[in-house]
């Protein structure tokens, strides 16, 4: 018995991996976090499993669903959504599961910023321009940030930032990143990135407010920083031509000779 942490994707049902696709089908209860997680991925699900939200139940009440289903010899499909790694809460349930030594296991799913990032037709780290992601986010209810994950400590960095979390106070998040990327740094936001329903809007510090009307739905991703709509940047070295390298050796003398390993 395991229970099968799964990430499902940012919304289209199809953007889940094959093996989390197969551990849904093969397990007789299936756990998903609420309205993020697509309910066509619910299809998937055996006849006669027990499918549980639970976006209404507390840590304990999930625990003793995990718990009864251990007792009982079922496998669990726990479904979060994008990807496990980040903002899925999966972190404090593992623990409960350690101390009760109840068996799991993790399929990693896509994130949401990469489905926003494939909805831009955006590469976020460009050869000079931008060579790091930062995937953060603003306070929230639940969880107050640390003191050094500031937004103006990020972009110092220049990075490109992809903010969760905080759609509905975009006005404190322009002033903040303001000072350090200029009135004409590039914004997208996001919304709903893969599903039906997708929305796109492409902004800068200084116009993303008026352009999005007010409109605050919370499921998106604001992403920022100059790689997002840069023409001007370096071609990467890697597929230059006279770049040595061991899958394409090149020259008189090359470092990396064929059939050297
Ligand atoms: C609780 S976090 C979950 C993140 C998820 N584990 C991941 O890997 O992307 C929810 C936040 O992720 C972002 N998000 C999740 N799905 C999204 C989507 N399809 N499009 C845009 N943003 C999304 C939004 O910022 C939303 O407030």
């Amino acid at each position: 018995m395991t229970i099968h942490f799964i990430g499902a994707g940012p919304g289209a049902a199809d953007l889940i991996t094959l093996r989390g696709r197969d551990l849904i089908a093969a397990c007789p209860v299936c756990l998903y976090a609420g309205s993020l997680v697509p309910e066509a991925l619910l299809s998937h699900c055996p006849p006669g499993a027990r499918i549980v939200n639970t976006a209404p139940l507390s840590l304990d009440e999930i625990v003793a669903e995990f718990r009864a289903a251990h007792d009982a010899g079922l496998d669990v499909a726990r479904l979060h959504s994008g990807d496990l790694s980040v903002w899925s809460a999966m972190g404090e349930q593992l623990r409960r599961l350690r101390a009760e030594d109840i068996p799991f296991d993790i399929t990693p799913g896509v994130p949401a910023v990469s489905a926003a990032a494939a909805a831009l037709e955006a590469e976020l780290t460009l050869p000079g321009v931008a060579q790091s992601l930062v995937l953060t986010r603003t306070s929230g209810r639940a969880s107050t940030m640390p003191p050094g994950e500031t937004l103006e400590n990020f972009a110092a960095t220049g990075a490109t930032l992809a903010i969760h979390l905080s759609v509905h106070v975009l006005d404190e998040v322009v002033a903040r990143l303001m000072p350090a990327y200029g009135p004409d740094c590039p914004v997208a936001v996001v919304w709903r990135a893969s599903w039906p329903d997708q929305k796109i809007l492409r902004a800068t510090l200084s116009t993303v407010l008026e352009a999005t009307g007010g409109e605050r739905g919370r499921t998106a991703l604001i992403l920022v920083g100059p790689a997002l709509n840069a023409e001007e940047f370096d071609e990467s070295r890697l597929y230059a031509g006279d770049y040595d390298r061991r899958f394409r050796p090149v020259g008189a003398d090359p470092r990396f000779p064929e059939g050297h390993e």
